[in-house]
């Protein structure tokens, strides 16, 4: 049998419309919003963009982001149709079963387990940091060096990193909170998405009156700057560099689809979801990046200001305004555990609809009796999730969350042009716009930012890879439900 073998569309949707037995449907639209923000703000704003001014766009670090945007917009699109069509739980997986057959579902539900899971590393990490940065901050005392990095990390001082311990440990209140229910899960985020909301917000009206209009002159990085030698580090250059930086930022708004099946409208709801959340999430980050690199010199993010930049930033330039620091540093704190959250939700509701497919094994899908989510699932991946954000550096994974997403966008913004041509007559709730050229700039505007990741994060990624197909000829073919006899 063929290797491109699809499920049927109207098995998918039968398969949707089972709500019965399955996961439940509660999430209205403002949840699903909730749900977007609650992934999208999180490490890439509080992180990457001093990172991203520092090291290669300057002050111009808001063009960035408006590029980065363009880029997710194209995808944002692409998913939203999707999402409304197929209103299933596995995202871009489940699109490209029906689109593209199974093979390339396989390599798309591989990559979105480096999104997902690696995201939820990734932030993990970055919550540790912030949690000693605020413990300081506080006057108590820091969780010591080596229980709070890899060990591939080692301190100024030579202190060599063992293990992350707050990394491991949020993730495992994360994981308890989801096995409890999706609607619970739902409510803490939306509360957590509006302090974190709020709090940037604060920060942009409150900033606003510091801004020294010298700080942007000059507006990218120039020529010749020490530091900065290859095309993507100065000029506008620069500016491209930055925008495969901050694209960290924006990862989350497909997360949005992975909930299509426990949306109570989701032909509706999901485009308002995903593209609302968007939208909303990219006004505040050019507000942002513009108050930020405003107040304090983009200069001083590569030694100072380095870490922990906004509190940097409001400390030295706003008087009178410590409070803020503090209190960032903690809306911060509250604003990474919604985006694992929803990262690991994400993930194990892709491991979902593998599993249901018989791609992985049945234990993925297996519900709890009582809170219908897919507990067993949620602690294995807690195992899976732990080792990298225990025991590897931030960096790495970030890298590794950018190529995942980048590449599952690529093959969304495929697949929906290939459903144009094969199922024209499909209903299409929500219609992308202007098909192929939304696709296909959604392709150009991707492709061109996985391969700005550099060569290391890509070998890293191809072994991830390699190790997928081993798996998908070795255990997911022979056992695929769509393969067996009825
Ligand atoms: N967009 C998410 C973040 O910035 C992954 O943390």
């Amino acid at each position: 049998m063929s290797l491109f073998i699809k499920k049927p569309l109207e098995q998918l949707l039968a398969q949707s419309g089972d709500s019965g037995k399955g996961l439940k449907r509660t999430l209205g639209a403002g949840n699903l919003i909730a749900l977007g923000i609650g992934a999208i703000i999180g490490a890439g704003l509080f992180v990457r963009t001093a990172d991203a001014a520092a090291s290669a766009a300057g002050p111009a670090v808001v063009v960035s982001f408006i590029i980065a945007a363009i880029g997710c917009a194209f995808a944002g699109l692409c998913y939203a149709e999707f999402a409304s069509m197929i209103p299933i739980a596995g995202s871009a997986y489940a699109y490209a079963y029906v689109t593209m057959g199974e093979f390339v579902a396989w390599i798309i539900g591989w990559a979105l387990v480096l999104e997902y899971a690696l995201a939820s590393a990734t932030v993990s990490i970055a919550w540790s940091e912030y949690l000693n940065n605020l413990l300081v901050n506080i006057g108590m005392p820091a969780v010591p060096y080596q229980w709070s990095h890899s060990p591939f990390e080692a301190s100024a001082e030579g202190v060599s990193g063992i293990v992350n311990f707050p990394a491991l440990i949020i993730l495992v209140i994360l994981t308890l909170v989801l096995i409890k229910g999706t609607k619970e899960s739902a409510t803490l985020n939306a509360v957590i998405v509006f302090v974190k909301v709020a709090i940037v917000l604060v920060f942009i009206a409150l900033g606003w009156s510091f801004i020294n209009d010298a700080n942007y002159t000059p507006f990218t990085v120039p020529q010749g700057t020490p530091g900065h030698s290859g095309w993507r580090q100065f000029g506008w250059g620069g500016v491209l560099g930055g925008a495969s930086i901050v694209f960290f930022a924006f990862i989350g708004f497909d997360a949005v689809s992975t909930a299509a099946q426990e949306a109570k409208n989701p032909k509706r709801d999901m485009p308002i979801g995903i593209l609302g959340s968007l939208v909303i999430c990219t006004i505040l980050y050019v507000l942002f990046s513009h108050v930020l690199t405003g107040i304090a010199n983009w200069q001083e993010f590569k030694t100072a200001g380095k870490e922990a930049s906004v509190a940097y930033a409001i400390q030295n330039y706003m008087p009178g305004y410590n409070w803020l620091a503090t209190l960032i540093t903690v809306a911060i704190l509250a604003g990474f555990s919604s985006v694992i959250l929803v990262m690991l939700m994400g993930q194990s509701r892709v491991f979902y609809s593998m599993s249901k497919d018989g791609l992985v094994p049945k234990v993925f899908s297996e519900l709890h009796p009582t809170y219908r989510t897919p507990f067993k699932s949620n602690w294995l991946l807690l195992i899976f999730v732990g080792l990298f954000a225990g025991f590897v550096p931030g960096s790495i994974a970030g890298d590794l969350t950018s190529f995942g997403t980048l590449f599952a966008f690529v093959l969304v913004c495929v697949g929906i042009w290939v459903m144009r041509v094969k199922n024209p007559e499909a209903p299409r709730p929500f219609k992308t716009p202007l098909v192929p050229l939304v696709p296909i700039l959604g392709i150009l505007v991707c492709s061109a930012m996985i391969f700005s990741l550099g060569v290391e994060t890509l070998v890293s990624a191809l072994v991830w890879m390699i190790a997928g197909l081993i798996i998908y000829f070795s255990y997911s073919k022979h056992n695929s439900n769509l393969r067996k006899p009825d």
